[in-house]
């Protein structure tokens, strides 16, 4: 698929739809795209390649866009893989294609490829401009959106953004390529995923790039991945800023539990039915073994309140919990109120273990009530769990 954008700018990118896991971890229900884009002008310069699934058929768009003229520039905004596969596929076929990218990039090209391009690479770095002819690209450094190499560039005569990462999602393209020509319901959750699992870690970078961009005029807001932005620009700006700066985007609840045998599945649902009792709208219950970690730390992105429900394994952290509290704790997760149940026939330690995990966590609070259940619900629980639900309820407010 090619199509043009604006001003002799095209799209020359592909959609994967056979791809199962996004960097072999995170599931994808809808395949995803690798967004590239071509510029014709008095030179012609593509943005980013694509993953290695795709390259024939990228290379095609390529091809048909340039109509017989050879490609003078290639800019490499991020080493990714996904991003940067077709790179010497490319240099293969267009041999004076210059490369047009920052030092950092240099590095990874050896790295990755083993090749020394410096003598076919214009090196450029914030504030530097390619001149095209018509169109001129500004390059702009945001560094850790998602690696340390990332810039983004600004086409000055056409005000678009080429965005790199960042406002990016999961989800192949239906040739559609504008976010305002869709009404796809899953947008913004699947942006919310790829985003907290993704780039979630550098909240700081993201603000920072932010404040870059906010001063720009701009017309189009072209990412590596998903739709394109062309109007409503704070839909996604606002939903940006509130995940980079570790704002829930809710005041709602979520409850997380591990179960092994049922008998915590049933604490999290007795809290649930009690805080649906109080008027708690939009309770959202997941078991943590049977979801993929991913949807729950985009969950966790989400929402203000979490009911963290937990059995204690070995003397020592279930396994799934374990792994969850890591993954929060290494993405920085920030500004929630957490609630604790604790299951354990023998030794219950659970919450303990949970809290020293949380502790780690900036602006977190524990709901000062703390539930342990032996093996299974009794009726002293189940008081403490209408407690519990009362002051969550009231923490809402
Ligand atoms: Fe889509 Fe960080 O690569």
């Amino acid at each position: 698929m090619q199509q043009m954008i604006k001003d002799n700018i095209y799209y020359v990118g592909v959609s994967d739809r056979r791809i199962k896991d996004f960097e072999n971890y995170i599931p994808l229900t809808n395949g995803v795209s690798y967004n590239s884009y071509l510029i014709i002008d008095n030179k012609t310069c593509l943005l980013d390649t694509v993953d290695k699934v795709k390259i024939h058929d990228f290379l095609n768009n390529v091809k048909e866009t340039l109509n017989g003229r050879m490609l003078d520039y290639l800019v490499i905004h991020h080493m990714e893989p996904d991003h940067c596969a077709g790179i010497l596929d490319i240099l293969n076929i267009y041999k004076d294609c210059k490369i047009v990218t920052n030092i950092q990039v240099v590095k990874m090209l050896n790295q990755f490829f083993g090749i020394d391009y410096s003598a076919n690479t214009i090196l450029v770095k914030e504030g530097d401009i390619l001149d095209l002819g018509e169109h001129k690209l500004k390059f702009i450094s945001a560094p850790m959106v998602h690696w340390p190499e990332v810039m983004v560039s600004y086409d000055l005569t056409s005000k678009i953004l080429f965005s790199a990462d960042a406002f990016g999602s999961f989800g192949a393209l239906s040739g559609n390529l504008f976010y305002d020509e869709v009404k796809d319901d899953t947008y913004f959750s699947e942006a919310r995923r790829y985003y907290s699992n993704i780039v979630g870690k550098y909240g700081n970078n993201v603000v920072n790039l932010y404040k870059k961009i906010k001063e720009l005029d701009i017309a189009l807001i072209c990412p590596l991945h998903s739709y394109l932005w062309r109007k409503d620009f704070n839909l996604i700006f606002d939903k940006y800023l509130s995940w980079a700066t570790y704002t829930p985007e809710e005041k709602a609840v979520i409850i997380l539990y591990a179960s092994m045998y049922g008998n915590t599945e049933n604490a999290a649902i007795e809290l649930a039915n009690e805080l649906a009792k109080l008027g708690v709208l939009n309770i959202k219950v997941y078991d943590i073994s049977q979801t993929d970690e991913t949807y729950l730390i985009s969950e966790i992105f989400r929402c203000s309140h979490i009911a963290l429900l937990s059995p204690t394994y070995n003397l020592g952290l279930y396994p799934k919990t374990k792994s969850l509290l890591d993954t929060m704790c290494n993405i920085g997760i920030r500004n929630r109120t957490f609630a604790l149940i604790e299951n354990g026939t023998w030794g219950p330690i659970a919450n303990k273990l949970v809290k020293e995990e949380l502790n780690k966590l900036v602006n977190v609070n524990i709901i000062d009530q703390n539930i342990t259940i032996k093996s299974s619900l009794n009726d002293k629980n189940k008081e403490e769990i209408k407690e519990l639900a009362l002051k969550i309820k009231e923490d809402l407010n």
